[in-house]
């Protein structure tokens, strides 16, 4: 007999214990009572200080840099003298680490501390590519409970082919897993359109299972009601951002607003709010305040602040904003790994 939950665990050997330790502080820049919010500077402390503002999110959105062993530049356009618009690039995160077990190190204390800020309802969606997922999905099942895990997503997306003796890499992962599996999760059901074969034998009313007396389905037949579709799988397949789309911002790794949108109308409703400690162009936060949600975003970079904040203008949306003020002693020890994992590289 299978036994209810065994003691899988994956081990490094730089594996240590999340710290819970708080110390940081947020100290506001910019007041206001907006419901979002933008913080500057390493997210595992600026969580840990949310955590003591008691504030609680639906959904957490978590876009890690993937391990790709890279810096990630963003392109500038910027005018010349003569009118001319050109092209360059800036720093704008580092992805090199001195191994694997520093990646999950770091990885593992920010979900720890993701995970003490949900709502019991709410949820964390985890995004990663298949270089990874498996080791993160091992470090989720140890933090979150294997009972919480509810879904693994496959975001499958269309790109340039690249020169490979190889299948093309068409897909990233986004593992969810929910707060406490004995509380209903906050969850809307969405829909997809029909198959074209179902609809060739069942046309557009909805389906009803005809079940034999021990409650298996023998046939199905229709209903006089409209379907809205079937309900939404676990393969996601959604375009890139475009090189010339409305919403590209030039910050690299951009993920499609479509992605998040499915995210935050499955997992929230009006008026939750969404955290995303890696706000990057901050596509979560644009997102979310154009559903009526309310969200908090971090991000160690300044430019994703500035980008975050210009979108959330063209959707009247003015965030309050704060940076991290360490208190004495307090440089956060995940923040002093970082830092020295970056200069190992
Ligand atoms: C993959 S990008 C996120 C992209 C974003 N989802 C979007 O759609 O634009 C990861 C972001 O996490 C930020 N980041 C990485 N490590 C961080 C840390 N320890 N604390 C705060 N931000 C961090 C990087 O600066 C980068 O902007």
């Amino acid at each position: 007999m299978q036994k209810p939950d065994s003691e899988v665990r994956l081990c490094w050997p730089t594996k240590r214990e999340p710290s819970r330790s708080a110390g940081a502080v947020l100290k506001a820049t910019k007041g206001g009572h907006s419901p979002f919010e933008l913080v500057l500077g390493d997210n595992l402390a600026a969580l840990h200080a949310l955590r003591a503002r008691e504030r609680r999110y639906t959904l957490a959105y978590l876009d890690p840099p993937f391990f790709t062993g890279r810096e990630h530049t963003e392109v500038v356009r910027t005018r010349t003298q003569d009118g001319a618009i050109a092209r360059g690039f800036t720093r704008a995160f580092d992805d090199r680490w001195s191994d694997l077990g520093a990646y999950l190190a770091v990885s593992a204390e920010r979900i720890a501390a993701v995970r003490d800020l949900l709502e019991e309802n709410g949820c964390m969606v985890l995004h990663v590519d298949p270089k990874t997922s498996h080791y993160l999905k091992i470090v989720c099942d140890e933090i979150f409970g294997r009972a919480a895990f509810a879904s693994e997503i496959v975001w499958r997306y269309r790109r340039w082919p690249a020169k490979t003796k190889n299948f093309q890499r068409v897909h990233d992962i986004l593992l969810r897993y929910v707060k406490n599996p004995r509380v209903e999760p906050r969850f809307y059901q969405l829909y997809e359109p029909l198959a074209a074969s179902t609809l060739q034998t069942w046309g557009k009313k909805k389906q009803r299972a005809v079940v034999d007396e021990s409650g298996r389905r023998k046939r199905s037949s229709i209903t006089e009601h409209d379907t809205p579709g079937a309900p939404l799988g676990d393969v996601w397949e959604i375009g890139i951002v475009a090189p010339v789309a409305r919403e590209r911002t030039g910050y690299p790794t951009q993920k499609p607003e479509a992605l998040l949108e499915r995210l935050i109308r499955a997992c929230t409703q009006s008026g939750d709010a969404v955290l995303d400690p890696y706000l990057g162009s901050g596509t979560s936060l644009a997102v979310a305040a154009r559903l009526g949600r309310a969200g908090t975003g971090i991000d160690v970079n300044q430019r994703s602040i500035q980008l975050t904040r210009q979108r959330l203008k063209q959707l009247e949306v003015s965030p309050r904003e704060s940076r991290l003020a360490m208190g004495p002693g307090t440089v956060a020890s995940a923040d002093r790994a970082v830092r020295r994992v970056r200069s190992v590289a």
